[in-house]
């Protein structure tokens, strides 16, 4: 009988997958046991906000029709933030900005909603987790808040965009999504229901009222709320806060940016006074660093358009056991595995007697090929037993017959080492020729991991 029971349906709390019945495994993110049963919403997304559409009246424009003068971008008052969004705010955007609990966000948007309100832009602030005495503990803590900025403690989506629509307000923030709720889904706030019909409602208010929406969504390890993943396809930008506690620093990438690159990174330090720019990452990296130590090299990784340097340590030691142990944190344990078979194909080092460990410092995470190089060279001379000079950088990829192959922006990476004052560069005989005028650099062009060994 129709009406009788009500309908569920089931979605995957990790990508938002749905499925008519309970599914152990997700068939689209193939992770294990996220499917949760909800009831169906009568109203879709569609309809919400929007009214009943007309239908059969659409007419498709030629190229030359649309209207493509680039919108205003407004500065959020941080060179590292603009510069992860792609030279600023859009307006009438949509950011989601992602991140475990405790590593930021609310301190960082509340800085940039300062920043904005101070170059006179119109600002709301809307919190469903804190009360505002909380919010003013916060903002004490900060900065002088000077300017239209305005805050609100509120849950109710249909509430807020009513306010949203009589303050029209350049930026709103919404913190957070996963404790908004709209009375039409009918579930408890977090749901995948819930968070999705929530960011769609705010979503047309933003498109509608050209107002700029920053969505905060939290990402827990066991996935128990519904993560912000199902929010990312329907969202202009997508940014994630990286870096744990015990670092000092912390990182935004974006992994979707409608306006701009999805390569930059901005690294931000957590003080007194909330979110500090960190403008020379690579000296923060390098802090600290023993002198002419042996197993160190230092590296140069590109990050978007931005060359930073870092240390790779590397540390051998003759295996007690029959089978050698191996460990790396901060890189790809594979990548490690295969450069030291490469070491001892190639290069003539008996890496199968011994143990090895290799450890990019700051907790950052190295995927560039172009480290290979520096891993290579910290393990030959932790081998060695031979400090390399602490003024020289090293990059090049290491291919399987243990050639040095060229990379991408050589002379970026030079200028790096020139800033910082190093005296040497290691680099691929291949990078030589792309190279333009270096001045107050050595340059050590090599072919081959046995050329780079013998240099040490
Ligand atoms: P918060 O922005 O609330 O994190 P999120 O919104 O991502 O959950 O704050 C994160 C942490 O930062 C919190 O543990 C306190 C700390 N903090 C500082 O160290 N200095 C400051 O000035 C502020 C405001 C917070
Ligand atoms: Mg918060």
């Amino acid at each position: 009988m129709k009406g009788s029971k009500t309908q569920t349906v089931f979605f995957c709390k990790n990508c938002g997958y749905e499925s008519s019945k309970w599914m152990g495994q997700c068939p689209a993110c193939h992770e294990w046991n996220t499917f949760t049963e909800e009831p169906v919403v009568k109203t879709g997304s569609k309809t919400v906000g929007s009214g009943k559409r007309e239908h059969g009246n659409a007419k498709p424009v030629y190229i030359h029709e649309i209207d493509a003068c680039e919108k205003d971008r407004l500065s959020t008052g941080f060179d590292e933030l603009d510069r992860v969004l792609g030279g600023g705010i859009v307006e009438g955007s949509m950011v989601l900005v992602g991140g475990e609990p405790g590593i930021g966000k609310s301190t960082l948007l509340l800085q940039l909603s300062g920043n904005l309100a101070a170059s006179g832009r119109k600002v709301i602030y809307i919190s469903g987790e804190e009360s505002l005495r909380q919010i003013k503990l916060r903002a004490d803590r900060i900065r002088k808040i000077e300017g239209e900025l305005t805050f609100l403690s509120e849950t109710d989506v249909d509430t807020i965009v009513k306010v949203l629509e009589e303050r029209k307000p350049d930026v709103a923030i919404i913190d957070s999504i996963q404790t908004m709720y709209t009375e039409e889904a009918g579930t408890a706030p977090g749901s995948i229901t819930q968070v999705r019909e929530s960011a769609s409602r705010l979503m047309v208010e933003a498109k509608t009222a050209d107002i700029a929406v920053f969505l905060v969504g939290h990402v827990t390890k066991e996935g128990t709320v519904a993560g912000p993943r199902v929010l990312e396809h329907m969202v202009d930008t997508v940014l994630y806060f990286e870096g744990s506690g015990d670092m000092g620093y912390r990182i935004i990438r974006s992994v979707k940016n409608r306006f701009g690159s999805t390569n930059e990174i901005g690294v931000f330090e957590m003080g007194e006074e909330g979110l500090r720019e960190v403008v020379n990452p690579s000296e923060l990296m390098l802090e600290g660093r023993p002198e002419d130590a042996c197993g160190a090299a230092v590296a140069c990784l590109m990050e978007g358009t931005r060359p930073i340097l870092m240390e790779v340590q590397a540390l051998v030691t003759e295996s007690s056991f029959g089978m050698p142990r191996r460990q790396a944190s901060g890189i790809d344990y594979n990548r490690v595995n295969l450069l030291l078979a490469v070491l001892e194909k190639r290069g003539g080092f008996m890496m199968s007697r011994c143990d090895a460990y290799v450890n990019i410092t700051g907790g950052m995470r190295v995927t560039e090929p172009a480290t290979d190089l520096a891993v290579v060279m910290a393990i030959i001379s932790s081998f060695k037993n031979r400090a390399i000079p602490s003024d020289t950088i090293i990059f090049g990829e290491v291919g399987l017959s243990g050639e040095v192959r060229a990379v991408s922006h050589g002379d970026m990476r030079v200028r790096e080492a020139v800033k910082l004052g190093f005296k040497r560069v290691m680099l691929p005989m291949a990078n030589m020729s792309k190279l333009g005028k270096t001045e107050g650099i050595e340059l050590i062009p090599v072919r081959s991991v046995s050329e780079a060994a013998s240099k040490l």
